[in-house]
C-alpha cells in the first residue's frame, strides 16, 4: 500500500520542487492556499483528518522577510502557529512531520558555520516566528525532521537570483551587499536531499513514526560552500552571460531583454538599509545531516550552474 503524503505549499520554490518529487516515495496529496488555508486552524485539522497522511511536508510559509516587520501576526500566524497544529493533528493519527526553517533564526555574531547547538537568537521579526515554529511543532512531541536551509532561489517565485535577472535588464551598474555571508541554496537541491532522506526512512517496512522517532530533531541543509550577495550577483550574470541556448524560466525572468549590467559595485549593509535587519553571517554547518544521512549538498557555485544547464532547467515546471 502507498504512502500518503499531505505537501503545503505547493506553489512555492521548494513546494513546487517537492510536488515533482515527492510521488517517488508515496501519494502526495497537495492542497492550495484556496483548499488548506494556513491561517485557519479548524480547516488545518479537517484536512489532516480527511486525508489521513502518514507523513505532512509543509513547505508553506511567510517568507517576506521585510513585510514580516509589518505584518507580524500573520508571519506568526503561518510560521508558527500553523506549523504547530499541523505537529499536533500529526501526533492524533501517529504521522511524522517535516519542516523547514532558516538560516535567520541565527544573530549572525558568529564567524564558523552554526551548528544546531548554536544559540538562536532571531534579529527579525521572520526569524521569531520561524524559531516559534520549530520549538512548537518539537514540544507538541510528533517525530519530525526541521530542516533549517538558507538563501533559496529557484526559477520561479520571489528571489535574490531573479531580482538580480531583472534589474541587470534595466541598470548598467548594480551596487550589491558585500558584507553579508550565507550560503544560496537551489530550492530543487533541498527537494532531492529531503526526498532521499524521505527515502532512506520510508524504505523499510515499517511506519514513517518508527523510523523518524529515531533521527528525530533539527538539521542544517544548504548548499556546501559560502559567499556574499555581492558574490553571488557576479556569479549569477557569469553564468547568464553563457547561456546558450536560453531556457524558458530565463526569458520569462528577463521578459526577453537583454542584460545591460556592465559593472556591480560592492556596498555594505549600512548603505542599504531595508525594515528588516539580517544576519551578517549565516553560514551553516551540514555535518549533522551528512553524519546522519550520509546526505551532502553540492557546493552553491556548482548548484547555481546545474541550474543554468538547459536540460535541467528544462525539466522544471
Ligand atoms: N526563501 C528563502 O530564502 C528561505 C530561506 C531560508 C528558509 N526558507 C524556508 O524554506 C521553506 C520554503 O520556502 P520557499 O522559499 O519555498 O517559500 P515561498 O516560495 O515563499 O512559498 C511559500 C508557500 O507557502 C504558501 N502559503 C503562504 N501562506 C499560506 C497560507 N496562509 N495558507 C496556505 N499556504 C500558504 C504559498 O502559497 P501562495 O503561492 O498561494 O502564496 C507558497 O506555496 C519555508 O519554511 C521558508 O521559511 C526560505
Amino acid at each position: 500500500m502507498k504512502r500518503t503524503i499531505l505537501l503545503t505549499g505547493r506553489t512555492g520554490q521548494v513546494g513546487s520542487e517537492l510536488l515533482r518529487l515527492l510521488p517517488a516515495i508515496g501519494e502526495v496529496v497537495a492542497p492550495d492556499r484556496h483548499e488548506l488555508d494556513l491561517l485557519n486552524p479548524d480547516s488545518i485539522g479537517r484536512t489532516v483528518r480527511e486525508i489521513q497522511p502518514e507523513l505532512i511536508v509543509n513547505a508553506a510559509a511567510f517568507t517576506a522577510v521585510d513585510a514580516a516587520e509589518t505584518q507580524e501576526a500573520q508571519a506568526h500566524a503561518i510560521n508558527a502557529n500553523a506549523p504547530e497544529v499541523l505537529a499536533e493533528e500529526a501526533k492524533k493519527i501517529g504521522a511524522a512531520v517535516v519542516h523547514y526553517s532558516t538560516d535567520y533564526v541565527f544573530d549572525g555574531s558568529k564567524r564558523t558555520p552554526y551548528e544546531e547547538a548554536d544559540t538562536a537568537v532571531p534579529i527579525n521579526v521572520y526569524g521569531k516566528t520561524k524559531l516559534a515554529g520549530e520549538q512548537a511543532v518539537q514540544a507538541t512531541g510528533v517525530p519530525h525532521l526541521i530542516f533549517r536551509t538558507a538563501w533559496v532561489y529557484s526559477t520561479r517565485g520571489r528571489n535574490f537570483l531573479r531580482t538580480i535577472l531583472r534589474l541587470a535588464t534595466e541598470k548598467e551598474e548594480l551596487r550589491v551587499v558585500r558584507d553579508q555571508f550565507g550560503a544560496p541554496t537551489w530550492s530543487r537541491a533541498i527537494a532531492e536531499a529531503t526526498v532521499k532522506i524521505l527515502a532512506q526512512l520510508t524504505r523499510q517496512d515499517t511506519s514513517a513514526t518508527n523510523s523518524f522517532s529515531r533521527v528525530s530533531g533539527s538539521y542544517h541543509l544548504t548548499a556546501a560552500g559560502e559567499t556574499s550577495w555581492y558574490d553571488f550577483a557576479g556569479a549569477i550574470l557569469e553564468e547568464a552571460a553563457h547561456l546558450s541556448p536560453a531556457v524558458a524560466w530565463f526569458e520569462e525572468a528577463t521578459r526577453g531583454r537583454p542584460l545591460i549590467t556592465r559593472r556591480i559595485i560592492p556596498i555594505t549593509t549600512a548603505e542599504y538599509p531595508t525594515p528588516a535587519a539580517r544576519p551578517a553571517f549565516s553560514v551553516l554547518s551540514n555535518s549533522h545531516l551528512i553524519r546522519t544521512f550520509g546526505v551532502e549538498l553540492p557546493h552553491w557555485r556548482e548548484q547555481l550552474h546545474l541550474m543554468f544547464e538547459p536540460e535541467r532547467s528544462s525539466q522544471i515546471r
